[in-house]
């Protein structure tokens, strides 16, 4: 009796142990590999409305006339499952490469050397300005990681700022699943906080040695236009900008909304509530911050903590008049096909999440329409049209990816540590707007911290540490316990209990 209490004791400690200790510093890049095929022709030809209804930002036009935002309309192109890229001019001579605009992330790493799914690389020898500092680096994401060789080199970016600045490089020389078959870029563009920077934040990352050299504002906005259009098709990408230095106000209609920036490593952000349809989740709203919320544009979906993403599902399929539906669907590994020409946007409700407002007694909400979370993928025959759920769980925090952003204007003025939503006028298919905003509402409802209870580096470097020295000692403890008593026990051929911790070990 002693012994199994013992035990179970142990396998706890144990899994506290590894399980915090695990995987904490892994960044959620998540792109979906380009596996769909789609044959039926789609129209991805995309206008930007060139209309502004006079409600800019103060930034929107750079008073030393240095920066033209109009010139960096339409820079990016990709699509929410391969993402969204710009291109760049690396090294002396130029070397012209496609780079991934990631914010879940902050080093700027291009492939050195060649990759079986990669066209091109920057060969850092025909650059005469490529200097390499000789340590290396290694980058882990939720899928895929890579290895390579620090070094500095000029950079400038055609669709840009003008200018030529000079940045840290890390040259890609190894990676695993980081390159997926029937991506267009080579390379990737962290764009957040230092603190995420390997190996450590002394390598200062691309936007803040940009702000730095060119002395714009330090703003960035991004506005993805694939929302609504098949994910990872073989067709053709489409496009989206990235603006670099503030905020363009043609690229959206209304006011922009802000939330305040929680903590300065990823854009972590402070999630109020979700609402499915009408109908609140009404969980305590720590849940929906667990252990971070964060916006990410290198995430292709939007990813929920496993509680949050089970209440979803839960009523997502009460509200829907589809009630049998495979659960395979919303794992993810299945699709759900319709009839051609019979879409299936009608059974499903709006997703809203919450976010805190910058006056923090109130929230504003973000809303997403079916159309941008059942995803059509593929024309399996013909005659069917195929879709896949656009959100998935997570065992990371939350993660609002391209799914939600490709509705919105996102800008992230790290200058006044806020992030502002705005509709983005190219989140529209057939006339109808595929996103909503709305706020202000009262925040009274909900706890004045929800993002409390987090744990981050190097904070969590030291907790782990303190938890892993418990753990040690209450292991010595437990086996001094167990070896004694245990002995004269444990000889029948059974399932031992030492044989019981070790399965649900593997398990
Ligand atoms: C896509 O599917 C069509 C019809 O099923 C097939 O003919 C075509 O070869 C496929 N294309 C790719 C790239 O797999
Ligand atoms: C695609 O859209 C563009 C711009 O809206 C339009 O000019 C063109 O005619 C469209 N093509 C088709 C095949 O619908
Ligand atoms: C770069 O400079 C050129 C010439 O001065 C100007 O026309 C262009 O708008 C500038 N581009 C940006 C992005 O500021
Ligand atoms: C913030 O919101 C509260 C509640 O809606 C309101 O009473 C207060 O005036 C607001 N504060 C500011 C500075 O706008
Ligand atoms: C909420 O809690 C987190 C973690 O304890 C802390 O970093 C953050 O500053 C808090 N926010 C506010 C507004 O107090």
């Amino acid at each position: 009796m002693a012994c199994t209490a013992s035990l179970s004791l142990w396998a706890f400690a144990f899994s506290l142990c590894f399980g915090l200790s695990k995987c904490y510093f892994a960044i959620p890049l998540k792109i979906y590999p380009g596996k769909y095929n789609l044959s039926s022709a789609v129209n991805l030809t995309r206008q930007v409305a060139l209309t502004s209804d006079g409600n800019g930002l103060s930034l929107a036009s750079d008073p030393t006339g240095t920066v033209n935002f109009l010139d960096m309309v339409n820079n990016l192109q990709g699509d929410s499952g391969r993402g969204y890229y710009i291109e760049m001019s690396i090294g002396t001579p130029g070397q012209k490469l496609n780079i991934l605009v990631d914010t879940g992330s902050s080093n700027f790493a291009v492939a050195a050397a060649p990759h079986p799914f990669i066209t091109h690389y920057f060969n850092t020898e025909l650059s005469s300005t490529y200097q390499s500092d000789g340590r290396t680096v290694a980058v882990r994401y939720t899928q895929g990681n890579w290895e390579g060789e620090l070094g500095i080199d000029r950079v400038s970016i055609p669709k840009g700022p003008n200018g030529t600045i000079i940045i840290n490089i890390a040259a890609i020389l190894s990676s695993d699943s980081f390159f997926l078959p029937g991506v267009n870029w080579q390379g990737i563009l962290g764009l957040a906080y230092p603190m995420l920077a390997r190996p450590d934040k002394s390598v200062e990352p691309f936007f803040n040695s940009l702000v730095q050299q060119l002395g714009i504002p330090d703003i960035f906005s991004l506005q993805m236009c694939g929302a609504g259009l098949s994910a990872s098709s073989t067709v053709d990408p489409v496009g989206g900008s990235l603006i670099m230095g503030g905020a363009e106000p043609t690229l959206y209609r209304g006011s922009v909304w802000y939330t305040p920036i929680v903590e300065e490593w990823y854009y972590q952000v402070e999630v109020l509530k979700l609402e499915v349809g009408d109908q609140n989740l009404d969980l305590d709203c720590r849940e929906y911050n667990m252990d971070k919320a964060i916006v990410d544009s290198g995430t292709t979906l939007l990813r929920l903590p496993v509680n949050v993403f089970n209440a979803v599902v839960e009523a997502i399929t009460r509200s829907s008049l589809i009630q049998d539906f495979s659960s395979g669907f919303w794992d993810g590994t299945k699709v759900a096909c319709w009839m051609k020409g019979e879409t299936p946007w009608r059974f499903f409700p709006k997703l809203s999440i919450y976010l805190r407002a910058t006056n923090t007694s109130q929230s504003f909400r973000i809303t997403i329409l079916p159309q941008m979370y059942i995803q059509p993928i593929t024309d399996v025959d013909g005659t069917l049209d195929c879709f896949r759920f656009g959100v998935s769980s997570s065992a990371n925090g939350l993660v609002i990816g391209a799914t939600v952003m490709e509705g919105f204007y996102v800008v992230f003025d790290r200058a006044q540590r806020r992030l502002g939503f705005a509709l983005s006028s190219c989140a529209v298919s057939g006339g109808v707007a595929l996103s909503e905003i709305a706020g202000p509402f009262s925040a009274a409802d909900v706890a004045a911290n929800c993002s409390g209870g987090m744990l981050k580096e190097p904070l969590l470097w030291v907790i782990s540490y303190a938890l892993m020295a418990v753990c040690a000692l209450v292991l010595i403890i437990l086996l001094l316990l167990l070896v004694l008593p245990c002995r004269r026990r444990d000889r029948s051929g059974e399932i031992t209990d030492e044989s019981s911790l070790v399965r649900h070990r593997i398990k």
